[in-house]
Parts: structure tokens; C-alpha cells; sequence
């Protein structure tokens, strides 16, 4: 087993950052964990077979999920793809660096495991100073899933890398919680008008102002284009039930039922109506701002997961701006394993 190392950098401060021990561990085929602003990444050189296949491994991720690579601008997209549709330069211009993730055709220089035998690759900016740093001094692509392993929630601070992947990789950039709490919007750019393959820290009105037409990838469709979708995502132990905002009734009925079971209840609610209703000590009671609610969800529901709490009862939120990515995740909880 490996010692993990823990690389903690306060971003309130600006201290010196010195990433070479980072940049020598990666450019050796070894493992970094990386803050970014949606959720924590598991990077690895994306040029490097071994080092990639490590991540499939250690992640328990299926080899036909393709990896998001990251890079450190648009020029340096240019390594991995062979050219970028009008469509994808506008969204890169406005939303890079940030919580947009351009899918493109691959140039060969990119190996099979990184595309899952696609033949197109998902390329992000990330948006935060620390891992913008590391990829310029690395001066390639990381590929960068979530840090999780694969089927928990999506990693969110340091400390959840470290209780899924400790042991098991070199080192985790530590910056604290990420800004945003959940991962990036994948668009496909590659076919007019471009598609949304997962709805994420940018919404769909943000996108349709700068390009005008995009779609909603349907379900069919998305098995074929976004593997990733095939699985079960986001999904703690527990069995999550989602009730609509402020259904006071369905609550409670809900509580009854899980007690006469005699199942341990857990529940994440945020409107006034619920606050006062405690189905158990488990319960989070979040505030209404839907950036609040989108940053905190995953902890709350590992957390939840962590206390072996039987079904999480959770309030839903309206579908608008980041709402959209939040009852997506939600629902992907919800769905059974395939
Ligand atoms: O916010 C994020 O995107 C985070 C941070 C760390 O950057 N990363 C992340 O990676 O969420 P991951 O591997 O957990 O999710 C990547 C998603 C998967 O649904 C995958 O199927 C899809 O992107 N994807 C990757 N390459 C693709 C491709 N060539 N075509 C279609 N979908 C692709
Ligand atoms: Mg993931």
C-alpha cells in the first residue's frame, strides 16, 4: 500500500505554491489527486497507457467510460484534438476556463483507454488557480474523473478522496471544498446543433445565449454517445426518495412508514415548511439557495451514508439555473442499478 501524501494550500493566502513534487509524481506515471471548482479529480499524465489504466483500476470505473483530459488553455486543446467546430470555440471563449467540458474528435496521439475506444475525447478548462498552475507546469493533458470510487458521490473536499482512494495514490492537492459541488456540463460538439450529454455546472439558458440551439441528449441516445451514463452515478448505499418542495403530507407519510419498518432515516430538506420536522438527528436542514444546496449535497449524502441510514429522504428543488445539474444528480440516485 502507498503512503498518501496530503498537499494542503490555503487559497485565502497568497502563499508560495510549489507544485514540483506534483508535477514529478505525474510526469512518473503516478497518481495526484487535484482540487478543481466542481468536484476533486483524479489526474493522472493522460499520454501515459500505465498511469491512465491505473485510474480504471484503483476507481473500479468500467474501460468503456471514457476520461475527461484537462489542460491548461485552449492552445494546449489543440495537442488532443485535430480542430474545434465554430460552436465549441464560442463556448470555450466564454465558459474556459470553467465548469464546461467540450467533447471533440481526437487526434491519434491520444491513447484508446483515455476515449473507451470513442472516437472523439472530452477536454476541459478547470477553473481553479492551483490545478491551472500544475497543468502549465506540466505542459500536457491530465486526465481527471472524479476521485471517487466509481458509483459513490463525487468527491467534494479533500477528505472524501482520501476515505474512498487513501492508500492507493500518491498524493491529494488539498485546497479545501470545491466551489461549485458538482461536475461539469459535458456538451458534445462534435454534431449540430451541439448536445448536452450531462447537465452540470453550467446550465442550458447560459449555454444557449452564447451558441442559440442545443439539445438535451435523450436517454437512448446518451447510452450510445456518453457511456458514462450507462452506470449508476452519485449513488450512496442508502436508498434515496425524493419528495417535491414543501409536500409537508408526503413527509410525513414517508416518516411514518420508514418508522413502522423500523428503517433509519436520514433526510436533507431546505424549505421553511420541513424545517421543524425532524424525522431523525440525521437530518440536514440546508438553506434555500440552490449554490448552497448544489456544494453541499454530495458531503451531506456520504455523511448520511457514513451514519448506515437505511433510505434518505430528500426535498426537491425547482429545475432552474444550477437546479437543473442538482434533480439530475438527484434523480440518478434514485435510478436502480441497471
Ligand atoms: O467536473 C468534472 O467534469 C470533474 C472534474 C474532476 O473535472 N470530472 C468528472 O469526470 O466528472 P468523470 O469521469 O467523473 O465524468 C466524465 C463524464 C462521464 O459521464 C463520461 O462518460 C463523459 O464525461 N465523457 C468523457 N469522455 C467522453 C466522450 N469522448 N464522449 C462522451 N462522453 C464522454
Ligand atoms: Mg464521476
Amino acid at each position: 500500500m502507498l503512503k498518501t501524501k496530503t498537499l494542503i494550500f490555503d487559497l485565502s493566502q497568497n502563499s508560495v505554491v510549489d507544485l514540483s513534487e506534483a508535477v514529478e509524481i505525474l510526469k512518473n506515471g503516478g497518481l495526484v489527486a487535484f482540487p478543481t471548482e466542481t468536484v476533486y479529480g483524479l489526474g493522472a499524465d493522460a499520454l501515459n497507457v500505465d498511469a491512465v489504466r491505473k485510474v480504471f483500476e484503483i476507481k473500479g470505473r468500467p474501460s468503456d467510460n471514457p476520461l475527461i483530459v484537462h489542460v491548461a488553455s485552449l492552445d494546449e486543446a489543440m495537442l488532443f484534438t485535430p480542430e474545434i467546430p465554430e460552436n465549441g470555440k464560442k463556448l470555450a471563449e466564454i465558459f474556459w476556463p470553467g465548469p464546461l467540458t467540450l467533447v471533440l474528435k481526437r487526434k491519434e496521439i491520444v491513447p484508446d483507454i483515455v476515449s473507451g475506444g470513442l472516437d472523439t475525447i472530452a477536454i476541459r478548462v478547470p477553473d481553479h488557480p492551483i490545478t491551472l498552475e500544475l497543468l502549465k507546469k506540466f505542459k500536457s493533458g491530465i486526465v481527471g474523473p472524479s476521485a471517487n470510487i466509481s458509483g459513490k458521490p463525487s468527491p467534494t473536499v479533500a477528505e472524501h478522496v482520501i476515505q474512498d482512494l487513501g492508500g492507493k495514490i500518491d498524493l491529494v492537492i488539498d485546497t479545501g471544498p470545491t466551489a461549485i459541488g458538482l461536475e461539469s456540463t459535458v456538451v458534445d460538439v462534435t454534431i449540430t446543433p451541439p448536445k448536452i450529454l450531462r447537465i452540470g455546472g453550467l446550465n442550458q439558458e447560459k449555454l444557449r445565449e452564447v451558441i442559440g440551439e442545443i439539445k438535451l441528449a435523450q436517454d437512448k441516445e446518451l447510452k450510445k454517445r456518453s457511456p458514462g451514463t450507462r452506470y449508476r452515478h452519485y449513488a450512496p448505499n442508502a436508498a434515496v426518495v425524493l419528495i417535491s418542495k414543501g409536500n409537508i403530507i408526503h413527509y410525513k407519510q414517508l416518516i411514518k412508514k420508514c418508522r413502522e419498518e423500523k428503517k433509519v432515516i436520514g433526510s436533507i430538506t431546505h424549505s421553511k415548511l420541513l424545517r421543524d420536522i425532524e424525522p431523525s438527528p440525521l437530518h440536514f436542514v440546508f438553506n434555500s439557495s440552490m449554490e448552497y444546496i448544489a456544494k453541499n449535497l454530495f458531503k451531506a449524502l456520504r455523511e448520511l451514508d457514513e451514519q448506515g441510514v437505511d433510505v434518505i429522504i430528500v426535498e426537491s428543488v425547482e429545475i432552474k439555473g444550477i437546479g437543473e445539474a442538482i434533480m439530475d444528480r438527484l434523480r440518478k440516485t434514485t435510478e436502480p442499478i441497471p
